[in-house]
């Protein structure tokens, strides 16, 4: 049986927090199964300005680049605002580096959830948003900032417009087959861009039904109507936005994972939020959003959706049973989440294993 080596960027403030609950959930599902992986623990983002003065030192990108899978909690901080590098830089490396040009981040709203949302949704809320990770105005050139003048440029290719639509119209296929593209074509030359070399992939694509949103709209749609969404492909800055955005009406931030992918080599799974500063240290930060990338790692990366079905059933029976955090309005710790999550996966276990002697 394989080992995979697995690469663990834990970062900064919440992220060794939640890093070390999600790799508890981790050993649990593991256990009694025939999954075996090894954990190679890497200096990262402001922790790693620290020690050795690189948001992204060199042994760690050539470890994750050599590993089977990797996983990142979250970085940067007010501790490094006014630092000669900022922990950001590295994030933005790191996806270049390793070419995960695609980042897909789902908002899921199961039955448990619904009570949570600030707004009325029912469970057929199913939709992923595929951002754009490697180009756009993260990374045009030029890009100056002087005393009283600055720019940033967005720039896209039709090649990177394609590559990351075909992922979206893949994904599609395995869902419930409609695209939505959004962007600003009435106003952005790369949003018209867009919308000719997406139309051109959508063609090879009958059965996906596809339409296209400004972003202003389908800032509003995510509020009034998420459940027309299956599939929303944006550009860098706006599935930015959008993703922290749609991510508020799951009830919680901290409750949403996703998986950045490129054309070869390992992916890359991280919660969406950041560091969360406000909250580190004071064991409140929800570990769901980590727990729930491991649990897609399982699946994207090595093919065990029944390991990762096991940690989302846990979690919404956890969810349902009101062991969440503050951010979920409940009273219980980090800890206290994560062990909830672990009883209900051996419980599970152990009810199997009666049904079946
Ligand atoms: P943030 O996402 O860290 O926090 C926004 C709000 O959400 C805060 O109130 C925070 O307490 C809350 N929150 C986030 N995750 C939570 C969790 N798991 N449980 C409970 N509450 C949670 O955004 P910010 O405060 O704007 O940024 C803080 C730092 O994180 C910045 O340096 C930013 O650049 C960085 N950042 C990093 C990543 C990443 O590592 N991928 C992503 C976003 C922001
Ligand atoms: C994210 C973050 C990053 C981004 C920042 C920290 C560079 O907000 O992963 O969503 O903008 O991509
Ligand atoms: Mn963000």
């Amino acid at each position: 049986m394989k080992k995979y080596q697995i690469a663990v960027l834990a970062g900064d403030y919440i992220g060794p927090e939640i890093m070390s609950a999600g790799l508890r959930v981790l050993k649990a599902v593991s256990e009694d199964s025939d999954f075996e992986y090894e954990l190679r623990k890497l200096l990262f983002g402001g922790a790693a300005i620290d020690e050795v003065g690189e948001p992204l030192p060199q042994n760690t990108l050539t470890t994750c680049k050599n590993s089977d899978a990797i996983l990142l909690a979250a970085i940067g901080g007010p501790k490094w605002d006014h630092a000669l590098k900022r922990p950001e830089e590295g994030l933005l490396a790191i996806r270049k580096e390793l070419g995960l040009f695609s980042n897909i981040r789902p908002t899921k709203i199961d039955r448990s959830m619904i009570s949570y949302s600030p707004i009325e949704v029912t469970d057929s809320v199913d939709f992923v948003i595929v951002r754009e990770l490697t180009s756009g105005i993260y990374f045009g050139k030029p890009s100056e900032l002087t005393e009283n003048d600055a720019f940033d440029t967005m720039r896209y290719s039709a090649r990177e417009i394609r590559r990351a639509a075909k992922i979206a119209f893949e994904m599609a296929m395995k869902r419930k087959k409609h695209v939505t593209l959004v962007d600003k074509a009435n106003v952005l030359s790369t949003s018209k861009l867009w919308r000719r070399v997406v139309k051109e992939v959508a063609n090879h694509y009958p059965e996906v039904t596809y339409d296209t949103s400004y972003v202003d709209s389908a800032a509003m749609k995510i509020i009034s109507t998420p459940e027309q969404f299956d599939v929303l492909l944006t550009e860098n800055l706006f599935g930015d936005i959008l993703s922290d955005e749609a991510a508020q009406i799951t009830g919680s931030l901290g409750t949403i994972p996703s998986m950045s992918i490129g054309s070869s080599g390992p992916a890359l799974y991280e919660p969406i939020h950041g560091s969360a500063p406000d909250i580190a240290g004071k064991e409140i930060a929800d570990p769901i959003s980590m727990i729930k990338s491991i649990a897609m790692m399982l699946d994207n990366s090595f093919d065990r959706e029944d390991l990762a079905q096991e940690i989302y059933s846990s979690i919404y029976q956890s969810i349902n049973e009101k062991n969440v955090t503050p951010d979920l309005g409940g009273d219980r710790s980090t800890t206290e989440v994560t062990d909830a999550i672990i009883k209900n996966i051996k419980e599970s276990r152990e009810q199997y294993v009666k049904n079946n002697v």
